[in-house]
């Protein structure tokens, strides 16, 4: 099953451009116009019209809710609150029956994640899934949802379902964005023709994997990793933190770039690499000093970086390169280096990358 792949967290990674078209395809309309999400066809309306959206996940799938939210306020000018459902489902939330509560959960099973919705739906909230897992308890339990169509997964490091889940978000967030009259059509067009163009981009940064896998070897005896993004690319610092400490067992820790003077710069010296998550957005110049920061007191800078990026060439010890985009979808290209580069990792360590210790693929307790 895992084919030419030594693991299938790694066939799972190159799945991607196959598992982001499967999940746009059929949900962009054939002149390329609008977005059609066949599952919330009945209840959109209500969304149309929620004061607020709370989006609630666990790890991985928190991570892409963080990414919407960015998205949805910026296009759709929805108020959109996310929140770790085990936070969520103890803290005696204020839910209104205007809200639109939506999970975002691969498995479909986490107990966390269930037991917070069945709250939101008794105290009166429509309440959506995105799951990948059909039929599981998430996708049976809420008023409608959408698939995300990645295919199974069984690497527990979550790699394809997050890019997929991304994916159905940046459409939902379009397309709300689009209903509530805040995006014009020619703007929904350049959003759609983004989306299309992801796969084919993902498919060239997958074939960089041996200067990722080189850079992976400089830096596997590290102790500790910061990674920092701004903006689009902060969830993507934290996925990237996560994969790493996950699979490798490396203390690794994202961190909001701005924050990084607060704190964390702290840690930076000749021994700290620090992976800064970069696109050509409104936050360039910014991240620029924040690596001319790290770099005064000797850390060694991984950037992540758009293609043709000179600025940041010359400052970085090391580049992962990806294809340029819209800055509201560079999630989706970005994190995926730092897919492999954990995954080499750890590899290296010698750590059993399908079975990290400790974790299950899906959390049914508490
Ligand atoms: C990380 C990972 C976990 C899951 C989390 C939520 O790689 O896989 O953090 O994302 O346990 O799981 P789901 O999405 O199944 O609810």
């Amino acid at each position: 099953e895992k084919g030419d792949f030594e693991h299938y967290m790694l066939k799972e990674i190159f799945e991607q451009p196959d598992t982001i078209r499967d999940t746009y395809r059929g949900r962009i309309r054939k002149d390329q116009d609008d977005i059609v999400l066949g599952g919330l066809i009945d209840v959109f309306p209500k969304i149309v019209e929620a004061n607020r959206i709370i989006i609630l996940g666990c790890g991985t799938s928190w991570h892409a809710a963080l990414v919407a939210e960015y998205l949805i306020e910026e296009y759709a000018r929805v108020p959109v609150e996310v929140e770790y459902a085990s936070e969520f489902r103890y803290r005696k939330p204020i839910i209104n029956p205007g809200d639109v509560v939506i999970a975002i959960s691969q498995s479909g099973e986490t107990a966390d994640t269930l037991a917070a919705l069945k709250m939101a739906k008794e105290q009166g909230a429509l309440i959506l899934g995105i799951c990948n897992v059909v039929g599981s308890s998430i996708a049976r339990l809420t008023d409608a949802g959408v698939y995300t169509h990645a295919g199974a997964e069984i690497g527990v490091a979550s790699t394809k379902a997050f890019t997929a889940q991304v994916t159905v978000l940046t459409l939902f967030a379009f397309k709300l964005a689009k209903e509530r009259g805040k995006i014009d059509a020619d703007t929904l067009k350049m959003f759609i023709g983004e989306m299309l163009a992801i796969p084919g981009k993902v498919e060239s940064i997958l074939l960089k994997h041996p200067h990722i896998k080189a850079v992976a070897e400089k830096y596997k005896d590290a102790v500790n990793a910061l990674y920092l993004g701004r903006g689009y690319l902060f969830p993507v610092a934290l996925e990237g933190a996560l994969k790493l400490k996950e699979i490798s067992y490396m203390h690794a820790e994202g961190y909001a770039a701005g924050e990084m003077k607060h704190g964390p710069i702290a840690l930076v010296d000749d021994n700290l690499p620090v992976v800064v998550v970069s696109a050509k957005d409104d936050y360039y110049e910014k991240v620029v000093s924040n690596i001319q920061e790290v770099k005064a007191r000797k850390g060694n800078i991984i950037a992540v970086v758009a293609e043709g990026d000179n600025g940041l060439r010359s400052m970085a010890d090391d580049l992962f390169e990806v294809p340029e985009s819209h800055p509201a979808v560079a999630s989706l290209l970005t994190v995926v280096p730092l897919q492999l580069f954990a995954y080499y990792i750890a590899l290296m360590r010698g750590c059993d990358v399908d079975q990290p210790r400790n974790l299950a693929k899906s959390v049914t307790v508490e």
